[in-house]
């Protein structure tokens, strides 16, 4: 039996899984780790954090899992996306990282439109400029930060960062690095055009390579510290959306998933390349060689669940600690006992600005009709609500540009909670099933390993192997009815408010 590692760097922490060639999970383990937020609207996380995070978690499932080193066969490595990492000459990291849903950089957007032209800016890159994607965050450091900017030679992702950690690559593959809007999407290259008009120096970014391509090795520090064998082969890996993409099988046009993680992502593969032309979604690389997929993304999902978590549920949060029980297990139950609509209680998800469908950084989050009737069940019942009609916004964009999925998976944290599904499921009128192993992005990767050290011949032909499909959650149409009343009131709620919004954005604190 051979084996493989899928390393995982989410926002909440990275989580490292040993599989063995058929997938099956042998050993796993997780380290996490804080975000910043300097200022309303702004997030940043170490470097140093995710790299003593994989290096933790690479030793734990090599110590625990009882399979000698010689036997693994290859890493693969998948990341929260868009993360600027600066290194200078002696490959020390600059700053933090300013990650994915940093919203700071309204006005490099603007500026990088007004460059490159939108039209021509979507033809090369796929998408609008956008504050999530990496080449604002680097004009805003190029503007307000010049003397880090002077000083940076290497700019990297977050996954990248620990792939030259551990190989001293400076490599990303085409899935992650087409979340920078540096990447030529058709032609899955860096672009001249928009590096030279944006003035960044080419020589800065990393190789790109298909996703299941051996890009490095790890080194014999690494070894040394982690207990791999020097001289494993480190593949391309992806972005956590194209690594949920191999988790889950879905990797053929007609599938698709849903996942309810940090971020809400509604995902759909694609053979042919189609673009939004209002850029409402993201048409990015996948990690099948040559092919693509369109994702809409709703910026606070799971993290919307997680705040109200925090912030108004600490009593649950001990209850579950002193039940052994998992504290949403807990908010499930309140928010099964509140109902469809959450007794007229509507909540935006927009806590951290909103990408589909409304591109707007000033978006802000709000429960909206709320009366003294309403409990805190009400309350997580209507943010689990709202996530979920932000992530049926995402899927209407994707049926209008003609990608129809015809089957929808769950998966993330959020894809775990039987009424969350059942929510996808009725609202989306559709069914929405799960796959066998929970690993998503971490087993994407392994996989894209497997592929990279010729256990498999191709990605589809490894997923075919390793990936089962799971439990069904067939839609209640009755459900659905009720539901879409809802929506439909849910959708008017962003035109009415946008431009309060927007002053309140502008508000000094
Ligand atoms: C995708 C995106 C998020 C992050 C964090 O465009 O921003 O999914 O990758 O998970």
């Amino acid at each position: 039996m051979k084996y493989v590692i899928g390393i995982d760097l989410g926002t909440s922490g990275t989580k490292t899984v040993l599989f063995d060639e058929l997938g099956k999970t042998i050993a796993s383990s997780t380290v996490e780790y804080p975000m910043y937020q300097p200022q309303n609207g702004w997030a940043e996380q170490d470097p140093e954090d995710w790299w003593n995070a994989a290096v933790k978690t690479l030793k734990a499932v090599v110590d625990n899992s009882g399979v000698d080193s010689s036997e693994i066969v290859g890493i693969g490595i998948s990341g929260q996306m868009h993360g600027l990492v600066m290194l200078d000459e002696e490959n020390k990291v600059i700053r933090n990282s300013i990650i994915w849903c940093d919203q700071r950089t309204a006005a490099e957007c603007e500026d990088i439109e007004r460059i490159i032209g939108r039209e021509r800016l979507i033809e090369i890159t796929a998408n609008p400029a956008l504050t999530g994607f990496t080449a604002s965050k680097i004009m805003w450091v190029k503007k307000n930060e010049p003397e880090n900017y002077a000083k940076c030679r290497h700019i990297l992702l977050p996954k990248d960062y620990v792939r030259f950690m551990l190989t001293g690559e400076y490599a990303t593959e085409v899935s992650d690095a087409s979340g920078m809007q540096l990447l030529d999407i058709k032609n899955r290259c860096w672009s001249d055009e928009v590096l030279e008009k944006l003035s960044i120096d080419k020589s800065m970014l990393g190789k790109v390579y298909e996703s299941p391509e051996i890009t490095g090795y790890i080194t014999d520090d690494v070894a040394k510290i982690t207990g791999l064998k020097a001289g494993t082969p480190v593949v391309g890996g992806a972005g956590d959306n194209a690594a949920a993409a191999v988790g889950t099988g879905t990797v053929n046009d007609g599938e698709a998933f849903t996942t309810i993680g940090t971020s809400g992502v509604v995902y759909a593969h694609t053979k042919n390349m189609a673009i939004d032309k209002k850029g409402r979604v993201h048409t990015f690389c996948c990690a099948v060689p040559g092919e693509w997929h369109v994702m809409g993304v709703t910026q606070g999902a799971g993290l919307s669940l997680k705040w109200f978590k925090e912030e108004f549920c600490c009593d649950i949060i001990e209850k579950a600690k002193a039940e052994n029980e998992n504290p949403y297990k807990l908010m499930d139950d309140m928010a099964e006992k509140s109902g469809i609509s959450a007794r007229k209680l509507l909540f935006m998800p927009y806590l951290m600005g909103e990408r589909t469908p409304h591109l707007d950084p000033k978006a802000r989050g709000a429960f909206i009709g709320l009366s003294a009737i309403h409990n805190r069940y009400d309350m997580i019942r209507a943010v689990m609500e709202g996530v979920t009609y932000s992530l049926k916004d995402c899927l209407s964009v994707l049926e209008e540009m003609g990608v129809n999925p015809e089957k929808m998976l769950a998966c993330g944290g959020g894809g775990t909670s039987p009424l969350w599904r059942q929510m996808l499921a009725d609202v989306y009128g559709m069914s929405v099933s799960t796959v066998d192993s929970k690993e998503g992005p971490a087993l994407g990767v392994a996989i894209l390993a497997m592929v990279g050290a010729g256990i498999y011949p191709s990605v589809k032909m490894a997923c075919e192997k390793v990936i089962r499909v799971n439990s069904t959650c067939e839609s209640n149409s009755q459900n659905t009815v009720k539901y879409n009343k809802v929506y439909s009131v849910y959708k008017n709620l962003y035109k009415h408010l946008k431009e309060d919004f927007a002053e309140i954005s502008a508000l000094e604190e």
